[in-house]
């Protein structure tokens, strides 16, 4: 029996789950593929640390000589950063291996060039694990949704932004202990600003946009913003309402255009992301034939990941020629109501003199904490005539009894 071989670039968090995860499930892995899988090597950085790592396993430093090894299937990557990642990528597939990837910034700005790649040398690319953890959403998209035209993906897509909105509202905890508490668990990226700052869930976003219309917007017109803005005092406000803040990627087309938001916006119970708590992630695709599905799931974490990067090994052993693909893909445009109501809002931060007739104020929910009836561009304008100046949207249905403009903002 052939034995196929396999390389781990990186051995934190996510690379030493998939080493014991590849070890733990050895016969299921056989079973399905008729083949051992071995782990042949792995990538470090730091030779001087204590690792759990089988005696014959070549363990090193330098990635050529990974490259080097008398024979090798499959480069399974999990280190940070677009580069040197990117370089060993390439080469990895020039000697025509597989590759799988977990490293959602470096595929965000390089998938496209590696699959290009791949697909000239006949091998195959993983990515399932750069987007939604232990979510299979990447398959479902590629495999499972073929001719269904995709029309609009919601996400909660950053496990760690989650986790801490969670634990700030239901222990009362402040921002910093649950970030740390959150690094702790291994959720965190090693920069943890690309998580409360919305870039890894951006990242991720754009692979999504790729995979479900073929295209992703301008990155400079998407709307991107993270968690910081979100205090304790908002989040109680926001829970008298019986509303929850989450971390949303919305992706849409309108027209020819691809639309993509990365924001905090609120939610009620009757929305699938308001039960989505701690480090789970949740994705709802919309698609024209089956209508609304989501997945729900661990969106971080050793294990979750390592899920992932093990059902995509099984997947490039197996590949067959899948359609859905980063370059080809059908899309429907979503129905959008043109001149749509305005909607509602939380805001923060909101002082006299730059309430506009617009703004219609539904109540105050707590010392300067408002809900308010306006269109949006109303609130880019005031947002950039005052930076102090907070607000979220308040998605899916909302009912409340418009009060009195001038009787709750005469207080201001
Ligand atoms: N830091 C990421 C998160 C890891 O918290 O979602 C998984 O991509």
């Amino acid at each position: 029996m052939t034995v196929i071989k396999v390389a781990i670039l990186g051995f934190g968090t996510v690379g030493e789950g998939v080493y014991r995860t590849i070890e733990s499930h050895a016969d299921d892995l056989e079973a399905v593929l008729g083949k051992k899988v071995e782990v042949a090597a792995i990538l470090i950085k730091n030779k001087q640390r204590e690792r759990n790592i089988r005696k014959d396993v070549l363990v090193t430093t330098d990635f050529e000589d990974i490259l080097n090894l008398p024979k090798l299937d499959i480069v399974i990557e999990a280190i940070v950063n677009k580069e040197p990642t990117f370089t060993f990528l390439q080469k990895a597939i020039e000697r025509g291996c597989h590759i799988i990837t977990a490293n959602k910034e470096m595929f965000a700005h390089h998938g496209k060039h590696l699959i290009a790649l791949a697909n000239e040398k006949s091998v195959s690319v993983g990515f399932e694990a750069t987007v939604a953890g232990g979510i299979p959403v990447i398959q479902t998209l590629r495999q499972l949704l073929k001719i269904n035209r995709v029309q609009q993906i919601q996400g909660i897509l950053n496990g760690t932004s989650n986790f801490i909105l969670t634990e700030m509202r239901e222990k009362k905890w402040s921002f910093a202990e649950a970030l740390l508490q959150a690094q702790k668990n291994g959720y965190a990226e090693a920069d943890p600003t690309n998580d409360v700052e919305g870039f890894d869930a951006f990242y991720k976003a754009m692979i999504l946009s790729r995979i479900a219309f073929g295209e992703e917007p301008n990155w400079k017109d998407v709307e991107r913003e993270g968690i910081t803005p979100i205090t304790s005092e908002l989040i109680e406000a926001a829970e008298k309402l019986e509303l929850r803040f989450k971390h949303i990627a919305s992706i849409s087309k309108e027209g020819t255009q691809i639309q993509v938001t990365v924001k905090p916006a609120l939610v009620g119970k009757e929305n699938p992301f308001y039960h989505v708590e701690g480090v789970e992630n949740a994705v709802s695709v919309h698609s024209d034939i089956v209508g609304r599905i989501t997945l729900q799931g661990p969106g971080a974490g050793m294990f979750p990941t390592a899920s992932a990067v093990i059902e995509d090994l099984a997947y490039v052993c197996q590949n067959n020629n899948i359609k859905r693909n980063f370059n080809q893909t059908v899309s429907a445009e979503l129905e959008q109501k043109k001149g749509k109501a305005k909607e509602f809002w939380l805001i923060t931060g909101l002082s006299k003199n730059v309430i506009k007739p617009s703004i219609t104020c539904i109540d105050e929910i707590s010392n300067g904490v408002f809900v308010i009836r306006a269109d949006k561009k109303d609130l880019d304008n005031l947002g950039k005539l005052d930076e102090t100046i907070s607000y979220f949207p308040i998605l899916g249905e909302f009912e409340s009894e418009v009060v009195s403009f001038e009787e709750k903002v005469s207080a201001l």
